[in-house]
C-alpha cells in the first residue's frame, strides 16, 4: 500500500505516532452522508467500541478504515503515516484487518483453511514461510479445535464470527476492526468473547475497535466509546461517561416528554 508521513491539518486533533488516527473522515452516497467529518483514535493495546443506532454510519466508517470503501474526504493514519490504499488486501497488508457484520467467510473451506488463506496473505508480505504452528495456535485460543476441520458454512454464527476473528488475526494485524463480533451469540459466547478479545489485546498486541449494539458488551470490553448519530460523532470519552450522556439517552431512548 502506498502511504505517506502527512502533516497535520489546521483545526484537527494532533496525530498520534502510534496506533490508528482518523481524521475528517466523510464518505457520502449522493446527497445522503453516510459518514460526516469523524475524527477517531485506538491506541495500540487499547480496546474502543463505536456504538450509535442503526444506520448511524459505524460499518461504513469501518468499511472506510479498512479500505473496503474509498473516502470522499479525509484520511486514515496508521502509526503517524496516511494509508493510500487501493484495495482491502493491501490495507491488510499495512496491518489493519477486520471482520465483516454480514459474515464473509470461504463457506466450503474448512476453518483451518479459511485461517490459513489469510496467513498466506501474511508470509507473503513478511516474506516468510507460512506460519503452520501459528494457525493451530489461533484455532486453540479461538476454541475451535474441534471443527477445525468442518466447512465454516456448517458453523453456528456464533462460531463462524470466531473463525473470522482467527482468520484476521493469521494477518498479525497492528489493528483489529470488529462489526457487530456478539452478534448472534447468546450469553455464554458473549462472555467468553469478552475474554478472547481482552487477551487478543493484551497478547497479540493490537489495537481493537468494536462496533456492537449490545450495550453491556460494549461497556463492559471498551476504554474508550465513541457514539455515532446520522454519519457524525456525537460524544466520545469514557464508557461510563458516555453512557450517562443526555445526548446518548436522547437518540437511544427518545425525548423526554415535558
Ligand atoms: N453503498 C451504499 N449506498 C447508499 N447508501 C449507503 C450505502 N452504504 C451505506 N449507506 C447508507 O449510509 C448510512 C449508514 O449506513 P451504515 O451501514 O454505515 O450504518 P450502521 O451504523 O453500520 O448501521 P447498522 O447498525 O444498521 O449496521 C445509511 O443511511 C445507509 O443506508
Ligand atoms: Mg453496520
Amino acid at each position: 500500500m502506498a502511504s505517506a508521513t502527512t502533516t497535520e491539518k489546521p483545526g484537527e486533533p494532533p496525530l498520534r505516532e502510534v496506533g490508528l488516527c482518523v481524521r475528517g473522515l466523510t464518505k457520502n452516497f449522493g446527497g445522503v452522508y453516510a459518514v460526516r467529518g469523524v475524527n477517531l483514535e485506538c491506541e495500540v493495546g487499547q480496546i474502543v467500541g463505536l456504538i450509535g443506532p442503526n444506520g448511524a454510519g459505524k460499518s461504513t466508517l469501518m468499511n472506510i478504515i479498512s479500505g473496503t470503501m474509498a473516502p470522499s474526504a479525509g484520511t486514515v493514519y496508521l502509526d503517524g503515516k496516511a494509508l493510500m490504499p487501493s484495495s482491502a488486501v493491501e490495507c491488510a497488508e499495512s496491518g489493519i484487518a477486520r471482520t465483516f457484520q454480514n459474515i464473509r467467510l470461504f463457506k466450503r473451506l474448512s476453518v483451518r483453511e479459511n485461517i490459513k488463506v489469510a496467513a498466506i496473505t501474511r508470509a507473503r508480505v513478511s516474506k516468510t514461510v507460512v506460519d503452520e504452528a501459528g494457525i493451530d495456535e489461533l484455532i486453540h485460543f479461538m476454541g475451535l479445535d474441534a471443527m477445525a476441520d468442518t466447512a465454516a458454512g456448517t458453523l453456528s454464527y456464533g462460531h463462524q464470527r470466531r473463525v473470522e476473528i482467527a482468520r484476521a488475526l493469521a494477518l498479525k494485524p497492528r489493528i483489529l476492526l470488529l462489526d457487530e463480533p456478539a452478534a448472534g451469540m447468546n450469553e455464554q459466547e458473549t462472555l467468553t468473547l469478552i475474554g478472547s478479545i481482552r487477551t487478543i489485546r493484551d497478547s497479540y498486541g493490537c489495537g481493537v475497535v468494536v462496533i456492537d449494539h449490545d450495550l453491556h458488551f460494549i461497556m463492559e470490553l471498551s476504554q474508550r466509546l465513541y457514539v455515532m448519530h446520522l454519519g457524525q460523532l456525537l460524544v466520545e470519552g469514557e464508557p461510563h461517561s458516555v453512557r450517562h450522556d443526555p445526548r446518548v439517552i436522547e437518540i437511544y431512548l427518545g425525548k423526554k416528554q415535558q
